[in-house]
């Protein structure tokens, strides 16, 4: 299997190249993809760590090449935000980014999956869909956004707050990936019993874990390491569900699984082919159904400016 990164120099790029390096099955190709003249250097540079994961890297204005054959695309390039801004300030940016290089996925690569990172991810992901569909080749089982690191914090803050390991829990968060929009569905948690004031505290943190990052990080960015840490676990759990590998459950944000959304994160079946099946969602509680009814606005109109963004450019 071929794995493209596209904006593969910046700070999320570089340690999801690393730990794909690391992490995907031997005789993998890694194809690092950024503007930044550096990124052959960062190709270089990884392929002296012994693994069986062979790298190539591409930089300049034409990422075509580093697309060729490719089986997944993993796109973080774009701007990241500062304190005082919302995931949806960086719309300006981020949609002409993801645009332009989801035009050239559509023509190199047309059958591969791709894994959106760049923010804000519930609208840079209609915009992926609508340029595909305009291309011809959209097929909505192969199109996801990473919302991964909502979970794997989730579980991490669960563990820190009940004195438990984070390995041992399983969060089902859905909706999207931006505050509101993140929840997470804590009466499922197997076998930890929360109070009403846990459930909002821990919920209200989830929700606002970046911006804790970006703010942590005093205009120098946002969560770079742990989304690298999550959009390599989706990767690779990716890549191991085309391959053939069953029974492989991720949750992710993708069209059409919802009647409540037209795009929606939670759980799927992975395969041969993207998502094989998309999971019910499950049984919510009182205060989760509330949470979820409060999010579709905001949902939706995010989603409705990914594609009045294709359609009117
Ligand atoms: C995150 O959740 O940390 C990322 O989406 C980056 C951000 O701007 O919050």
């Amino acid at each position: 299997m071929k794995v493209a990164v596209l904006g593969a120099a910046g700070g999320i790029g570089q340690a999801l190249a690393l730990l794909l390096k690391l992490d995907l099955p031997a005789n993998s190709e890694l194809s690092l993809y950024d503007v930044a003249p550096v990124t052959p250097g960062v190709a270089k540079d990884l392929s002296h760590i012994p693994t069986s994961v062979k790298v190539t890297g591409f930089g300049g204005a034409d990422v075509a090449p580093a697309l060729e054959g490719a089986d997944v695309v993993l796109i973080s390039a774009g701007v990241a935000r500062k304190p005082g801004m919302d995931r949806s300030d960086l719309f300006n940016i981020n949609a002409g980014i993801i645009k332009s290089l989801v035009g050239v996925v559509a023509k190199v690569a047309p059958e591969a999956c791709i894994g959106v990172i760049t923010n804000p991810v519930n609208t840079t992901v209609a915009i992926a869909a609508e340029v595909l569909k305009d291309a011809g080749v959209y097929n909505k089982n192969k199109l996801f956004g990473i919302t991964t690191l909502d979970v794997i914090r989730a579980e991490e803050f669960i563990a820190d707050k009940k004195g438990l390991k984070a390995e041992d829990l399983k969060v089902n968060v859905i909706g999207g990936h931006s505050g509101t929009t993140i929840l997470p569905l804590l009466s499922q948690v197997q076998n930890v019993d929360f109070t009403e004031q846990e459930v909002i505290d821990l919920t209200d943190r989830i929700q606002n874990a970046g911006t804790e990052v970006v703010n942590a990080k005093a205009g120098g960015g946002s969560a770079t390491l742990s989304m690298a840490r999550a959009a390599a676990l989706f990767g690779v759990n990716l890549v191991h569900a085309l391959s053939g590998k069953q029974g492989i459950v991720q949750n992710a944000y993708v069209e059409g699984g919802n009647a409540i959304s037209p795009f929606f994160t939670q759980p799927l079946l992975l395969g041969l082919n993207g998502v094989e099946r998309v999971l019910p969602v499950g049984d919510l509680s009182p205060f989760e159904e509330q949470k979820q009814k409060e999010m579709l606005d905001v949902l939706h109109s995010d989603i409705q400016l990914g594609i009045d963004f294709v359609k009117n450019s």
